[in-house]
């Protein structure tokens, strides 16, 4: 039995910040960020839009969209990096707002894979035949841990939530094959060292800059357009499907330069590629959902089609999943 999306919704807040906002708060201009980049704006929260409201009125709308009543849900799973706080987990905020009484859930940190990795969770989950009703979420507040003052890493996240119901597939439609995968050799390329076991919050962390994103830009370029790639290409290889079949090949917003070099590997048109990098920037576990939700209302998916979701992170973290598409809202 496979599991498959019923319904997507997605949450950006209303808050704008351009790129001429940014030229404001950093040595940088608006043609060097949409040149290396292909932002143009991205969406920030404001008035206590936290990931977990966002994650809130995405799970509303879920619910909403399919008839389920909160007390079918089964499972809560939010894939960030950005969670409101440590503990209790956003998954927990969210079950309660929401009031999925009989719901458990749980966070899950794989930064800009987190829906990937939450997905597959989910999906599992429904395959073993013990839950039927899971709501997945990619949700995030970058802006709460950029350093407004870093013109390498201010400029390229946005905030914003987006998230999935699946549930059991009627026919062959669904999430039919992935590959993911972790390489914590990578770790020091991409982090937010503060606030953990490790560094907790102090004076001296907090004076060092040490609860803000760091990274290095060129290292995790290279490795994302690799990662996607192969990802892609393995996982279609071994269903017997190439590029060609690819109906919407849906990237991680990362850096347009990354989606089109990761594209180009695969063989894909430029009509196969779903980016809305330039309006929202890289939202981290939020892209995917986010982009799966703008490709139903614009009505670029349709039941049969095969796509592709695949993304890459700080862990590192990356991976492929091969969707058939079915009947979703
Ligand atoms: N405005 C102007 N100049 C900037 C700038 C900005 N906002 N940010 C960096 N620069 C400068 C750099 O300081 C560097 O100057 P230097 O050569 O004097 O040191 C120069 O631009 C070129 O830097 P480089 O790193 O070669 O640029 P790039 O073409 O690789 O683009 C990124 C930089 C960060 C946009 C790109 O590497 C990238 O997108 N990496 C992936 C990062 C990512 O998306 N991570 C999220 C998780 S997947």
């Amino acid at each position: 039995m496979r599991a498959t999306i019923t319904a997507t919704s997605r949450f950006l807040p209303e808050k704008v910040l351009t790129n001429s906002d940014l030229e404001k708060l950093v040595d940088t201009t608006s043609e060097w960020i949409l040149s290396r980049t292909g932002i143009s704006e991205r969406r920030i929260v404001e008035n206590g839009e936290v990931t977990s409201h966002m994650g809130t009125k995405v799970s509303l709308e879920l619910l909403e969209k399919t008839g389920i009543d909160p007390s079918e849900i089964d499972v809560i799973i939010v894939g960030t990096i950005t969670p409101d706080m440590i503990f209790p987990s956003t998954a927990c905020l969210i079950q309660n707002k929401i009031k999925a009484v009989n719901a458990w859930g749980f966070d899950l940190s794989a930064a800009c894979s987190g829906f990937l990795f939450a997905l597959e969770a989910g999906a599992k989950m429904i395959e073993s035949g013990a839950y039927k009703k899971i709501i997945v979420i990619g949700a995030e507040t970058m802006s709460s841990i950029l350093n407004y003052e870093d013109r390498n890493t201010c400029i390229l996240f946005g905030d914003g939530a987006g998230g999935v119901m699946l549930e059991p597939a009627k026919g062959d439609e669904g999430i039919i094959d992935s590959l993911l995968y972790s390489d914590g050799s990578g770790g020091d390329f991409l982090k937010m060292e503060a606030g953990g076991s490790l560094h907790p919050a102090s004076i001296d962390t907090v004076e060092k800059r040490m609860h803000f994103l760091q990274q290095n830009g060129r290292k995790v370029y290279k490795f994302a357009v690799k990662g996607m790639a192969e990802s892609s290409q393995a996982v279609l290889q071994r269903n017997n499907l190439s590029g060609k079949d690819l109906s919407l090949f849906i990237p991680h917003q990362a850096n347009r330069r990354i989606i089109e070099a990761s594209a180009e590997r695969l063989g894909l048109r430029q009509d196969q590629i779903l980016i809305n990098i330039d309006r929202y920037a890289n939202t981290t576990a939020g892209t995917i959902p986010i982009g799966i939700s703008d490709a139903v209302d614009s009505g670029r998916l349709k039941q049969g089609d095969y796509v592709i979701l695949t993304a890459f992170g700080a862990g590192f973290t990356w991976g492929s999943i091969l969707v058939r598409w079915g009947n979703c809202k």
